[in-house]
């Protein structure tokens, strides 16, 4: 099936995810088996972030949440660190006015105070520039792991109790979420996992509570519009219960 028909039988299936989250992975393998060093694999990446970015803007996502860089990526060689970084970069230089033009409200999320001034200069103006879009949320995640998120939450609101703003009988789910990243953002609906690995990998972890999850054995390089499409089809298939009885 071509991806226009892949999005027709979405359009007929009627419900779509609010919001998608893809953990992007298998840059390195996609180089090693064309001997290619790591960082083309990285390269070839952006290609699918777009071709993702293109496919949630045409199922009318409201938001697309894709793991790009985590907290224990830091300790990834230098000379990967620091192609990475090149490449964020990179990315928003070339994509900004476009994803502007299109409506596209670019988030990161993350420990962004540990990125190189570059790569933190053009986070920084993408935001600004997006801020105003309200078509499809962008939220892309750098130097991210949830355990440092939702310690982040914790500290901010014990934080709050201390100074009191708010009494230790008013944290409860929502005042917890409202501390994260994401606060705002609706939950995940679909948690997409490229190349093969069965694993979260520190993403999201309050977040995904109720995810639907699709494990694609793609290697994102070569994760299409239509694999995206594939995986939301899925999810439309699927009997979300959230633990009670269907009826
Ligand atoms: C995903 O690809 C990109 C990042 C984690 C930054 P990998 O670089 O993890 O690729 P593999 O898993 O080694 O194939
Ligand atoms: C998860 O992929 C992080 C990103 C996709 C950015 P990793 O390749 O870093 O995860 P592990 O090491 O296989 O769990
Ligand atoms: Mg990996």
């Amino acid at each position: 099936m071509t991806s226009a028909d892949l999005l027709s039988q979405i359009r007929l299936h009627g419900v779509v995810p609010r919001h998608v989250a893809i953990i992007m992975d298998g840059n390195g393998r996609w180089a090693r088996e064309r001997m290619l060093p790591r960082p083309v694999g990285h390269r070839h990446g952006m290609k699918a972030v777009r071709e993702v970015v293109e496919g949630a803007l045409e199922v009318g996502l409201e938001a697309l949440s894709l793991f790009a860089f985590s907290q224990e990526n830091w300790q990834r060689p230098p000379g990967e660190v620091s192609a990475l970084m090149s490449l964020l970069e990179e990315y928003i230089q070339a994509e900004a006015d476009s994803l502007h033009e299109q409506g596209v409200r670019v988030q990161v999320l993350g420990d962004i105070d540990r990125l190189v001034p570059a790569a933190r200069a053009a986070v920084d103006r993408v935001v600004a520039q997006t801020a105003g879009n309200a078509k499809l949320t962008l939220n892309l995640f750098i130097s991210y792991g949830a355990r440092a998120e939702l310690t982040r939450a914790a500290r901010l609101l014990a934080e709050d109790v201390a100074a009191g703003r708010i009494a230790a009988d008013q944290v409860d789910e929502a005042a917890f979420a409202s501390k994260l990243y994401t606060q705002g953002c609706p939950d995940p609906d679909l948690l997409i996992r490229t190349s093969g690995e069965q694993r979260i990998s520190n993403f999201m972890l309050w977040q995904v509570a109720y995810a639907e999850l699709f494990l694609s054995p793609v290697l994102w390089p070569d994760f299409s519009r239509s694999n995206l499409y594939e995986a939301i089809l899925d999810f439309q298939q699927r009997d979300r219960r959230f633990g009670k009885v269907a009826v």
